[in-house]
This record gives C-alpha cells, sequence and structure tokens, in this order.
C-alpha cells in the first residue's frame, strides 16, 4: 500500500468501526455481523501496529486497552464538583423539597426533568476539542481516579464526539454519568465466574465497580461495561444550553445515550405521578435503578436554587423501597472473618429479584438467626436494596411442613476445629485462634485491599493460590515471591507476573497508616491508622509506644490502645513486621519539621455544632497537626466550615457567604487525603 492508501483506508476503517459501534451500543441496531465488526478491527490492529505513528487517542483500535506497566490510578481533581443527591422517599418529602426550591428560586411554577436514577458509579469524561482526554471516577467528588483506559473500552462512551446538528463541537466539555453494567450482561458474567468456580458478584453494581478499577483494560473490556450520561459538569468554547432537558439532547447529538425516557414535567404533581410509574417498570428494564431523579430545568434557576453541604437544592432523588421476594434457605454456611468471627450466610434457592438473581443473604449473627427464627428449609421473605448485601425480612411460617432444621453455630471453628468463643454482652462468636487458616486468609485480602497496601491486580482469588502454592504465609511472603514460578501459571503469563510484580514493588512505598490499617489490628481501621500514623510518624515509635502513649492521640479510645500495645507486644507481629522491613516496605512517615508546612497550612477552618465520632477539641488537633488554623468566627477568609448536628449561625453565615460547608466525614476524608 502507498502512504496514501494507508491513510484512506485507516480514516475508512475508523469511520465505519465508530459508526456500528454507535449504531450496536447506542442506538441498538446493529447494521453489521459481530465477525465483519471484528474482521474490521483486526484490520485497523494490524495497520496502526506496522505505523505506531499513526494511531491517534481516538482511534477505535484504542478501545481494545493496551496493557500498561501502570500499577496504580493517578488522582484527578475535578474541577467542578461532583455533588451527591438528597434524598425524598414518598409524596410527602417530594413535595417539602419542591417547597424549599420554590422558596429558594422565589416563584411557584418551574419546569421539572424527571429521568431514572441508574445504580453505577459516577464518571466524568473530558473532551478536549471533541476527543476524548481523560475519564475520572467520583472517588469523594473533588478528587477521583483516572480510569481513562478503561473508560475506553465501553462502547457507549464515545471517543470522539459525534458531529451535531444543532452545537459546534465545544473546546472543552465534561460529560458526567453513570458507568454500569445491564442485569443480562451481570448474570451472564457470574454464570460464567461460577462455572469456574469462583465466587459471584453480588450485584450489578459491585460488578461494575470491580471492573472499571482493573488494572489491565483488556480485563475490562472483557466485562460487558454500558454508560449513560445524565449531566454535563462544564462546557467551553459556547454558552451551555439553557436547561437541563435541552443540555441531555446536546448530548445525544454528540452520540451518548442518556438513560431512556428523561422527561419534562410543569408540575410537581405530574413529577409523583412518574415516580410511581417507574417504580412499577424497574423490574422490566434491564439496568437496575435505584430512584427517579428529579431536577428543575431552568439552569438559571438551578444557579438561583444553589447547593447546600454538597448537596444542589435544586434536584432530589426519589429512593425507591427495597425489593421483596420468596424463597427457600437451602443451608447456612459459616465463613471465618480476618478478626475470628463466625459470619453465618443463608444459601438460597435462587431467585430473580428485581433482574437479578440471588442466591445468598446475610445472617449477622448468631442472635439475629435466634430472632427470626431461620431454620434451614424456611421460606423466607428475602430483600435487595441498593449496594446492600441480601437480607431476610421475615420467615413465612404459615409455610413450614415440621421438616424445617433449626440451626446452631458451631461450636468448633468450622476450618481449624479450635473451640468457638463468645464474649459476654458480644453477638458474635468467634475462632480466637489466630493461626486459622481462614483468618489467615481473610486477613492477607484485607492487607492488599484498596484501603489498605491496595495491591492492584493482586486479587483474593490469586493470593489465595499462593496461599495454596505454599508461597505466602504471612504478609512478609508477599514480598518475596518465586516470581519465574509466578510467570508459569496457568492464565498469568510473563507479562501479567511482570505487572504484579511492579504492583507489589510499588506496595512499598505506601504511607505508614495504609500499613497500619492492612495489619490487621483489632479495633484500627483506615481511620484510627491514620491517627496512630500521624502522632508516632514511624512503626519504630509506635511499637515502643506505652499504653499511656496511644492513649494520647485524639480520638484514640482505652480499647482501641490496649488492641494496638496488645498487637506490637506479639512476637509473630513482630516477625512479620521485621520481614515487611527487611523487604523494603515503607515504616514511616517523616516527621514534619515544626515549621514545615503541613497540607492544609493556609487553610482556615471554623467547627461548628456537635461532631459524631470526634469530640470538638480532637478534631481541631487533627486539623492543626497538619497545619491548618482553627478559628472561632466565619469570614470571607475562612476556607472551610465543618457544621455538625445542630449547627447554628455559623453555618448560616457561611451559606452567605459562599463558604463551602463540611458534614464530619468530609472533613475525615479531606484529612485522609491530606
Ligand atoms: S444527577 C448534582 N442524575 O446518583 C448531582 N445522578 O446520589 C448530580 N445518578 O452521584 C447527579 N442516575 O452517580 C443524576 N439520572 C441521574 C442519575 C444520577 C444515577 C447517581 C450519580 C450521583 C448519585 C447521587
Amino acid at each position: 500500500m502507498t502512504e496514501e492508501d494507508v491513510y484512506s483506508r485507516l480514516a475508512l476503517l475508523r469511520t465505519n468501526l465508530d459508526r456500528w459501534s454507535y449504531e450496536y451500543h447506542v442506538l441498538d441496531q446493529p447494521t453489521v455481523s459481530d465477525a465483519d465488526y471484528d474482521e474490521a478491527m483486526q484490520e485497523l490492529l494490524r495497520i496502526e501496529d506496522a505505523h505506531p505513528e499513526l494511531v491517534t487517542p481516538d482511534s477505535p483500535s484504542q478501545r481494545v486497552g493496551a496493557s500498561t506497566a501502570q500499577t496504580t490510578f493517578a488522582k484527578v481533581e475535578h474541577p467542578v464538583p461532583m455533588l451527591s443527591l438528597s434524598n425524598v422517599f414518598d409524596r410527602e418529602t417530594l413535595l417539602a423539597w419542591w417547597g424549599r426550591a420554590q422558596r429558594a428560586a422565589g416563584r411557584e411554577t418551574m419546569n421539572l426533568v424527571t429521568e431514572p436514577k441508574i445504580d453505577g458509579l459516577a464518571v466524568a469524561l473530558t473532551y478536549i476539542d471533541g476527543v476524548l482526554h481523560t475519564g475520572a471516577t467520583r472517588g469523594d467528588g473533588y478528587v477521583g481516579e483516572n480510569v481513562t483506559a478503561n473508560l475506553k473500552t465501553i462502547r457507549s462512551i464515545p471517543i470522539r464526539l459525534k458531529q451535531a446538528d444543532d452545537y459546534p463541537v465545544p473546546s472543552r466539555i465534561e460529560v458526567r454519568g453513570e458507568v454500569y453494567m445491564k442485569k443480562s450482561d451481570f448474570n451472564a458474567l457470574n454464570n460464567r465466574i461460577m462455572e469456574s468456580g469462583g465466587e459471584p458478584f453480588m450485584n450489578p453494581r459491585n460488578s461494575a465497580a470491580g471492573s472499571l478499577r482493573q488494572i489491565d483494560p483488556r480485563k475490562t473490556k472483557a466485562r460487558p461495561l454500558s454508560f449513560y450520561t445524565w449531566d454535563i459538569g462544564y462546557l467551553d468554547g459556547f454558552p451551555r444550553p439553557d436547561s437541563h432537558y435541552d443540555t441531555l439532547q446536546m448530548l445525544i447529538q454528540y452520540g451518548f445515550e442518556t438513560a431512556p425516557h428523561p422527561m419534562r414535567h410543569q408540575s410537581i404533581d405530574e413529577v409523583w405521578e412518574r415516580c410511581e410509574w417507574w417504580l412499577g417498570q424497574r423490574d422490566e428494564l434491564n439496568f437496575e435503578i435505584d430512584g427517579v431523579v428529579t431536577k428543575i430545568d431552568s439552569v438559571y434557576l438551578q444557579d438561583e436554587i444553589g447547593i447546600i453541604s454538597r448537596e444542589p437544592r435544586w434536584a432530589t432523588a426519589y429512593k425507591f423501597p427495597a425489593i421483596q421476594k420468596t424463597t427457600q434457605v437451602e443451608d447456612i454456611v459459616i465463613t471465618v472473618g480476618r478478626t475470628g468471627t463466625l459470619n453465618p450466610t443463608a444459601f438460597l434457592a435462587p431467585v430473580n429479584i428485581g433482574g437479578v438473581t440471588v442466591r445468598r443473604a446475610t445472617l449477622h449473627n448468631e442472635d439475629e438467626i435466634a430472632r427470626k427464627d431461620i431454620r434451614i428449609g424456611d421460606t423466607v421473605v428475602v430483600q435487595r436494596a441498593g449496594d446492600v448485601i441480601p437480607q431476610i425480612v421475615k420467615v413465612i411460617v404459615e409455610a413450614r411442613t415440621g421438616n424445617e432444621v433449626p440451626y446452631s453455630m458451631p461450636q468448633l471453628c468450622p476450618v481449624c476445629g479450635t473451640p468457638t468463643v463468645r464474649d459476654e454482652g458480644v453477638a458474635m462468636r468467634y475462632c480466637p485462634n489466630s493461626a486459622c487458616p481462614a483468618r489467615i486468609r481473610e486477613g492477607l485480602h484485607h492487607f492488599i485491599s484498596r484501603g489498605a497496601m491496595d495491591i492492584v491486580g493482586l486479587g483474593a482469588k490469586l493470593a489465595d493460590r499462593f496461599v495454596d502454592l505454599g508461597w505466602i504465609h504471612d504478609f512478609g511472603d508477599i514480598y518475596d515471591l518465586p516470581w519465574d514460578e509466578v510467570a508459569e501459571l496457568e492464565g498469568l503469563g510473563p507479562k501479567s507476573a511482570e505487572n504484579l510484580r511492579g504492583a507489589v514493588e510499588a506496595s512499598k512505598e505506601r504511607s505508614l497508616g495504609r500499613l497500619l490499617a492492612g495489619l490487621g489490628i483489632p479495633h484500627v481501621g483506615e481511620r484510627n491508622a491514620n491517627l496512630l500514623a500521624r502522632r508516632f510518624h514511624s512503626m519504630q515509635r509506635l511499637e515502643q509506644a506505652t499504653l499511656d502513649e496511644v492513649l494520647e492521640v485524639p480520638g484514640m479510645g482505652a480499647i482501641v490502645a490496649q488492641s494496638v500495645v496488645d498487637f506490637f507486644a506479639n512476637p509473630s507481629n513482630q516477625h512479620v513486621i521485621e520481614k515487611l522491613a527487611a523487604a523494603g516496605v515503607n515504616m514511616s512517615d517523616g516527621e514534619p519539621a515544626s515549621d514545615e508546612p503541613g497540607p492544609l497550612t493556609g487553610k482556615i477552618f471554623v467547627l461548628t455544632g456537635r461532631l459524631e465520632t470526634l469530640t470538638r477539641s480532637e478534631a481541631e488537633a487533627m486539623l492543626r497537626e497538619l497545619g491548618a488554623t482553627v478559628s472561632g468566627s466565619v469570614s470571607k477568609k475562612t476556607s472551610y466550615v465543618v457544621a455538625g448536628d445542630d449547627a447554628g449561625s455559623k453555618a448560616d453565615k457561611a451559606k452567605e457567604l459562599g463558604v463551602p460547608i463540611l458534614s464530619e466525614q468530609d472533613m475525615l476524608s479531606l484529612v485522609r487525603q491530606a
């Protein structure tokens, strides 16, 4: 082929592939077979392989997702925060929201738009000159993770905006929406997972979340994800449409899909009627919705009505009640958690709840089983709501035949046979053997997890394989894996092994707080781990700390402090920490010199109202330790007001001055990131 031929062939292939993808994924009207699509894609890949200089970021080939050596996701700051929504639960609370919006807007009538609330994950897609540049998860609303390569594998996300009839190409636009998994795709995926002996995902949302966070985009591509847009974050280059409804129409012209049937209304009665209609639809849809979002249509009025502590007052979500179905309890099975707790799970006759097959429900603990008198063989009412694990609501006692078998918790650990213990006043029974293989396995899953050492690419299943092969006995062994043999494992290969090794190496740099969170010290989760790291700065100093010194940490209770001291006094824990240190895992956060600026230096906080988990002085100490100034009164200079319960005039003043108001949780997440 001449150079010219190559150019025109590439252009033709790309145009066709983009169009076919749009017809298939957005319009649901394919015009070519899958085989034709694949053939064209293969040809494109062959040409691009031979001419790497001609690969463009918007080429459909980028959807295949070349594997990168990346081991974690970079952070992305959202230029416009991604807010959350207030909830309403019935007609009455919807009317109350409407009243507040009317008062804030200073008018009685306004157009409204309703759309289904998709149960997925919010992402923000930045397009520069019409080409997808960055895609980020919502994260905490201010900072998300850069998952561009993975988002590019989703066919209903345009890599290049389509030519719109009524709008030019914006110089920059941020499109927001929900990544979700269709129910049919979810059920098929779970069937595949179970056929290969794996653990099924709990619900489509979890499954979508897991898929989006795969480090290898080819894995994401193998997971069927979809995207619906619901708004823009910002638009540069021309004025944005005046109304929300028109914004959605513009996005459709650019090649996006909105969830079906967004609708404009002129009264709140129409809105409520629509909410009830959607409730009746939810089982029929091939995607999960957990409610209906209502938005004031006029963008001008949205601005007038404004935002209150991270929630726009111009929008709200009507949350559906949980869906219930009846089924049978086939068995009750115990798993042993990382702290030794015996967790009972009901295995159910598979039941379709709202289009999703449910096979398990949590039973919490033995008191719960006794209180609800759940027996093996019982007919029970099961419910699932949003993201929570399915629950058994009640037993249908009238359906009993007399063959049901009452359940009693095992007196011996089902994994290691050690007699189980139940402390007085505590609902959980546990296995006290810290060397119980189940505890070790669960502890390992926790250590590598996202909130701790975040070893991306080392999932629970692979970690279990390493344990089964005798390669991992404790956390230290993760850093001494036989990499040549890892590369030879079935289903892995040299490239994946290399990526995994990179991820393991990268985890050595995790902060002291994360390491402490990962060690599994009883009662020490992320929050307490960070408090300890901030106070002691190094593992060595923490190991030597006395009970009184640990108790001095603001926010540290007596039970937690005792547990910390006990943990470090235990020789087997000391041994693991030595192994980790010898492997080069970071053991300190480096103490900032007293005049060195902290991450919150220059920020002025005002605390008001009753906080839930911290006392006022603990919160102040925590902020000061990071360099922030804590002041008693709100002014224009105030960076944030942290408002607890019964926050009074200070919160009002903040609203008046436009100072951001944080909840206690917001403040803690800010502190965690600092
Ligand atoms: S609008 C100002 N519209 O619900 C907030 N959100 O609970 C803008 N969601 O983070 C949200 N479907 O992830 C909006 N049609 C829809 C939605 C939707 C699902 C999610 C979104 C948001 C969360 C808030």
